[in-house]
């Protein structure tokens, strides 16, 4: 498979045409941004790190039964994808009190929830990501009434098989976020799952191993990030 011309560039990743139609080549970068793009900075080898455990959680989630976006790996940074048209949803599930949710709520972080959280922010970088729910994303034809549904049987889904298996590596999953798009006329989950994606944290130490290191100053981000794919790959 060649690369071709560049199709998009993103906050993390770039994405390229390929030679076959439905196909197309994602180059992750190590240039991280927080707050809508006003925290600024990078991440030594973040890019290899999400590009190969996103590889790993996408195939688990293939074996599982969700079809998702991944073809195969071509080297440390880059992986042949399905060309899918996104859906401009955020669909984050959460398990635990964290990050916004926390915030909005005033809700100390860390408390587990009863049952996990799902939901729905509106994709628009100028206007912040907005959390929207369900009605708002089939009024304004965001997504079909049926591809909602979908999406969120899918979102638990992942969320079942990615909690169970993160416990096997000493992780819990407080939270992440997922992005799907149509492929074929049929939904499928799509760009990445990676410590910018995911809240990561020890499950003994709750140490956060995620991009809340980043975002918050914490210090040794490239070592929580290199961290949590030394143990997926254990
Ligand atoms: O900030 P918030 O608490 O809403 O984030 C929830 C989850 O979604 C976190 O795991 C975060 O990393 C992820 N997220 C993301 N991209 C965004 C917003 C949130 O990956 N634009």
């Amino acid at each position: 498979l060649t690369k071709l011309e560049m199709l998009y560039e993103g906050k993390a990743k770039k994405v390229y045409k390929t030679e076959v139609q439905d196909q197309l080549i994602v180059t992750y970068k190590d240039d991280a941004t927080a707050f809508n793009g006003e925290k600024k900075g990078s991440i030594a080898e973040k890019g290899a790190i999400n590009n190969q455990m996103s590889a790993i959680l996408f195939q688990l989630l293939e074996e599982m039964g969700v079809e998702n976006h991944f073809i195969s790996l071509i080297n440390e940074r880059e992986m042949v994808v399905k060309s899918v048209t996104i859906l401009p949803l955020e669909v984050i599930v959460r398990n635990v009190t964290a990050g916004s949710m926390a915030k909005r709520l005033g809700l100390e972080e860390g408390k587990i929830l009863k049952s996990p959280v799902l939901e729905f922010c509106y994709k628009n970088d100028e206007l912040g990501d907005p959390l929207i729910n369900d009605d708002h994303a089939i009024a304004l034809e965001l997504a079909t009434k049926e591809q909602i549904q979908y999406i969120k049987e899918q979102a638990l889904k992942v969320n079942e098989i990615l909690q169970e298996f993160f416990l096997t590596k000493g992780l819990k999953l407080v939270d992440f976020k997922l992005e799907f798009g149509v492929y074929d006329g049929k939904v499928i989950l799509a760009d990445e799952i990676s410590p910018d994606t995911c809240r990561l944290w020890d499950s003994n130490t709750n140490e956060k191993l995620d991009k809340d290191r980043f975002r918050r100053d914490l210090g040794n981000v490239e070592e929580a990030y290199q961290e949590v794919l030394n143990r997926l790959k254990k």
